[in-house]
Order: C-alpha cells, then sequence, then structure tokens
C-alpha cells in the first residue's frame, strides 16, 4: 500500500466496521488481502462483512490439526452457507513428528518454550507461509480482549511478516459481537454456548468459570501477559 499505514488506520478509526472493511478492501488488490479465521466469534463476523463486500475475497485458516471437532463444524458450515473456499495452511509433517517425537505429544504443559515451540511450528510458520503470498491481512483482534491488545489499532505494520495487519473490529465489545451474529445469522462454534469465549486448540483450551475473564481458558496454567502464540506480536510488546 502506497499510502501512510498510520494515516490509513486513522481514516479507519472514524468508520463504522462494514465500512471500515469496504474501505480495506477497495485499499488492496483482491488477490493481495487475506482474511485470516479461526472460526471464533470475531471472525465469523468479519467474515460475514467482507463475503457481503467482496463473495471473492481470499480467506485462509492455520490447520494446526490440533483443534476441536466444534470448530471443524463452524469452518464446515461457513464453507456451505457462504458457498466460498478458504485456503489452509499447515504444519510441515517432518516439524511436528521431531516435536512429537523429542518431547511428546503434551509438551505445551512443561515449560512456556516448549509450549511457544508447538506454536512456533503449529501456528507461526503456516502463517508465515500465508503471508508470504500478500500484502496486507485481516483478523478478528478486538481491543477488549486482553492486556496484550487494549492498544491494537485498526490499521499497523505486521513487522514479524512485513505486511499490513487490519483489525476492522478493534474497539468492538463482545456484545457488539453476538448482536452482529445473532441479526446476521451467522453460524458460530457451538463451543461458545458451553462458556468457552476464546476457542484454539483443544489441548490448549478449557471453559471459564463464571467471573473469569474471556481468555482465562487459553494456555489456563500461563499468566494473562503470557498468553499469545506470537501470531499477533506486537513491536511495542
Ligand atoms: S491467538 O493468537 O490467541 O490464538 P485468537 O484466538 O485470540 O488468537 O484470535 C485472534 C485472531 O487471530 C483471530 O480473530 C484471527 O484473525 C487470527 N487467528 C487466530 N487463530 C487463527 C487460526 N488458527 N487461523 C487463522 N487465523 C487465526
Ligand atoms: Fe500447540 Fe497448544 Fe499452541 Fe495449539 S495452542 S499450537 S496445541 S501449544
Amino acid at each position: 500500500m502506497s499510502k501512510d499505514v498510520e494515516a490509513f488506520s486513522r481514516k479507519l478509526e472514524k468508520l463504522k466496521a462494514v465500512q471500515r472493511m469496504e474501505a480495506i478492501i477497495a485499499e488492496i488488490p483482491q488477490d493481495k488481502l487475506l482474511l485470516s479465521t479461526s472460526f471464533g466469534a470475531e471472525d465469523q463476523v468479519i467474515t460475514d462483512i467482507a463475503i457481503k463486500i467482496n463473495p471473492s475475497i481470499r480467506i485462509f485458516t492455520l490447520d494446526t490439526c490440533r483443534q476441536f471437532q466444534e470448530t471443524y463444524d463452524t469452518f464446515h458450515d461457513t464453507i456451505r452457507k457462504y458457498n466460498c473456499s478458504i485456503e489452509v495452511y499447515a504444519p510441515e509433517t517432518e516439524d511436528i513428528i521431531a516435536l512429537m517425537e523429542k518431547y511428546g505429544p503434551n509438551s505445551m504443559y512443561e515449560s512456556i518454550e516448549k509450549r511457544k515451540e508447538c506454536c512456533r511450528i503449529s501456528k507461526l510458520v503456516p502463517l508465515r507461509k500465508a503471508l508470504a503470498t500478500c500484502d496486507a491481512w485481516i483478523c478478528g483482534i478486538r481491543q477488549e480482549q486482553s492486556v496484550t491488545r487494549f492498544n491494537s489499532n485498526p490499521a499497523e505494520k505486521d513487522t514479524q511478516n512485513n505486511v499490513i495487519k487490519f483489525a476492522p473490529l478493534f474497539d468492538w465489545t463482545k456484545e457488539d459481537v453476538w448482536d452482529y451474529i445473532r441479526t446476521n445469522n451467522v453460524p458460530y462454534n457451538k463451543l461458545h454456548d458451553r462458556n468457552y469465549p476464546s476457542i484454539g486448540c483443544a489441548p490448549c483450551t478449557r471453559a471459564v468459570e463464571p467471573g473469569e475473564d474471556d481468555r482465562a481458558g487459553r494456555w489456563w496454567w500461563e499468566r494473562a501477559e503470557q498468553k499469545e502464540c506470537g501470531l499477533h506480536k506486537r513491536q511495542d510488546a
């Protein structure tokens, strides 16, 4: 994008989410823009908004091969409802074999280093591959989600991957997300009805207890400021 990212971000801030998506889609050539989805509530919203603007928008998911069946059900419901196809990026088989043979299948619980290594080969390497095919990506992060995301912007440089990252729902509340899903009859992951507000891989996600924050069920054995797999690493983090 030739324009200054910060200026574009300030422009996006003033718009509503649908207009933000229209502006993003107008700005970036179709083959160079990727929308990411893990089939969580926010991603279902951005998918619905984006497909209504451009039914041919490129959408991708990182399949770690360790997700819940309910997540695969949502994947299936989504491609059926929107008659779209979703690009899948997965870990290299030899990386998974090497990790499993060295440390076993549950090493994520043993140390933060081992957990991050699993996230690196399962998510970060495939993300890098996906983003090598584009100039910009769209994600579903919201400021309200965690201490690590409170200062997210609608557009910023993803310096790890050398692309622009858009977060059109950056200022949405959880209520905004669920109002949109209900009003627009958007398919969603049924685990959300069973106290899973934030859903990642099955070994690393549990339901939350009443009063716990929404990301408490992700990597629940780690401290809040460690709960990122690296997809959304910030320059200022
Ligand atoms: S994570 O970094 O802790 O796993 P989270 O689950 O909150 O992220 O999702 C934040 C955003 O990251 C999603 O809205 C989506 O845009 C992107 N994302 C997360 N996981 C994936 C995935 N498996 N495939 C594609 N995008 C993903
Ligand atoms: Fe591995 Fe858990 Fe990270 Fe998924 S979230 S890639 S299972 S450590």
